[in-house]
């Protein structure tokens, strides 16, 4: 029987358990800790590829993702209250669906954390360079600092070496144990929103917003077709991005002071807000220098991140790049409208603030996996714990490799989307598992509920399922068959080794923070 391992539920609530609660994060804190990890690459960097999918209809492509991440995040409260262990989606789905469906989880869970944290490091190298030519009038050459043309990057592109260099070094900082304290997190989050709110003031009420601009407004559409990554659901798609991150609120449930009221204020506060902020962007952005796509023979936009994108963009001149190119979009946006200087400072705030979104993001991507070779379905030697550092620091070192690999030679929309990909399966499952536990364990006390679940998880499923068919068929793909290498390796090696299928059921006294301390 292929689906009968699944681990019990009271095995991983006796593990939970073992750990002292310190319950003292409050809504506010809570709200501060999910914009922390939710802005970054997304609107800094994203804004361009998402313009050139749905021209100004971008803003409604961030209601859209906004609004299906919220549902996301009810489901995600509940169960993370209630089974608040290390690794997330994959302990839920191990205890409700069993092994083999938590292994693919736990599989596509390297695709959110860990191809999320290559594309904020491509995206902040995008800034270094925008910031490096500013300063000092060069840059990294397009061999240095792009990905091949041929893999979606720039003509005479080969390997993104900053990104190279920020994942390594956030990998190495994780390594010895540094996380990010409460304290850094709202500096970061005061700089990132005081950049953000400097852009929509200096943008929306300039003399050169015209709306004009948002004229067409869906110059792709609504729906470009499943598979085609664009219109305003495709541009969902893909800047859904921007919203990733935000399931760490919901991991924080177990150090939340009367999580029923604030967890969801928490997670549903931080999406409201970063949506809000993002369609303000997105408004500043198109108004001023315009946001309509480059558009192929056939009238239908060049795909975001295409080689043809990519030689269309080469022809303009640096001061006329249109908005739909800029590899630093917002500070971009100041710097045609004539606020050179604040443009630079929000490419500093992005220069500072993306490296603190990769290290949640490695975070995430380490204790996953950690939990799964504790679980026995890989290596168990890499889940060592360093003596000294108290890290994973095995599984740390290998994930850190790995995101530094796929950042050197992809660019940023490819990594975004394939991140996607794997996070909206995930956040499916989640769904699923939510409502599984509610018939099979209805009296295991829940922290807090997801209100109307059989409205809400229905609805989450859907707007996942949804968005995922609207991603790019290339970035579609590897969802299936980065599940089906995932499977090999499961027949061939975990499932013999699996701990549960060999009947050691364990409860962990040292079990590792399931989050990023956080105060
Ligand atoms: N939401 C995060 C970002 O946009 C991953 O960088």
């Amino acid at each position: 029987m292929l689906l009968d391992r699944v681990k019990p539920l009271d095995a991983i609530l006796a593990t939970a358990q073992k750990k002292s609660l310190h319950r003292t994060l409050g809504a506010f804190q809570l709200t501060l800790f999910g914009i922390g990890c939710v802005i970054g690459t997304g609107i800094f960097v994203l804004t361009a590829a998402g313009a050139q999918k749905a021209g100004p209809g971008l803003m409604l492509a961030f209601a859209i993702a906004g609004l299906i991440c919220i549902v996301a995040a009810l489901c995600y409260a509940e169960i993370a209250a209630m089974i608040p262990v290390a690794g997330s989606a994959y302990t839920y789905t191990y205890a409700t669906m069993g092994e083999i469906l938590a292994w693919t989880v736990g599989w596509a869970l390297v695709l959110e954390y860990a191809v999320a944290a290559s594309a904020v490091s491509v995206g902040w190298s995008g800034y270094l360079n925008g910031l490096l030519m500013e300063f000092f009038g060069f840059q990294f050459p397009a061999f240095l600092s792009g990905a091949p043309l041929a893999l979606g990057g720039v003509e005479g592109g080969f390997i993104n070496l900053p990104a190279v260099a920020i994942a390594l070094l956030m990998t190495w900082l994780l390594m010895i144990g540094t996380t990010e304290s409460a304290r850094v997190n709202a500096v970061l989050v005061a700089i990132k929103v005081s950049a953000l709110t400097a852009f929509i003031a200096l943008t929306l009420p300039s003399d050169q917003f015209s709306t004009e601009q948002f004229n067409p407004f869906l110059p792709a559409g609504i729906f470009g077709g499943f598979g085609s990554g664009i219109g305003a659901v495709g541009a969902a798609a893909t800047i859904f991005f921007a919203y990733v991150g935000f399931d760490a609120v919901s991991t924080a449930a177990e150090e939340t002071k009367n999580p029923q009221r604030n967890v969801p204020i928490g997670l549903i506060g931080s999406l409201l807000f970063c949506t809000v902020f993002y369609i303000l962007v997105a408004a500043g952005a198109v108004g001023t220098v315009g946001g309509q796509p480059i558009m192929g023979p056939n009238g239908i936009p060049f795909p975001a991140g295409s080689e043809e994108l990519a030689r269309q963009c080469a022809t303009y001149a640096a001061n006329e790049l249109p908005l739909v190119c800029s590899n630093e979009a917002l500070a971009h946006v100041l710097r045609q409208i004539g606020w050179s200087g604040v443009g630079n400072m929000l490419g500093i705030a992005a220069f500072v603030a993306l490296p603190s979104v990769i290290l949640i993001l490695l975070f995430g991507q380490t204790r996953v996996a950690f939990v799964m070779s504790r679980d026995g379905l890989l290596p168990e030697s890499w889940s060592k714990v360093h003596p000294k550092w108290k890290t994973p620091h095995v599984i740390t070192a290998i994930t850190g490799v790995a995101v530094a690999f796929a950042a050197a030679f992809l660019p940023v929309g490819k990594l975004a989307d394939i991140a996607n990909a794997g996070t909206l399966y995930a956040f499916m499952m989640v769904a699923v598992a939510v409502m599984i536990l509610r018939k099979t364990a209805p009296d295991t006390p829940r922290a807090f509920k997801t209100p109307a679940l059989w409205l809400i998880g229905p609805l989450t499923i859907a707007g996942t399922i949804f968005l995922f068919l609207n991603l790019p068929f290339e970035a579609m793909i590897v969802l299936p068959v980065w599940g089906a290498v995932g499977l090999v390796f499961y027949f061939l090696y975990s499932r013999s080794r699996s701990h549960l299928g060999r009947g050691i059921v364990e409860v962990h006294e040292d079990d590792l923070e399931p989050h990023a301390p956080i105060n």
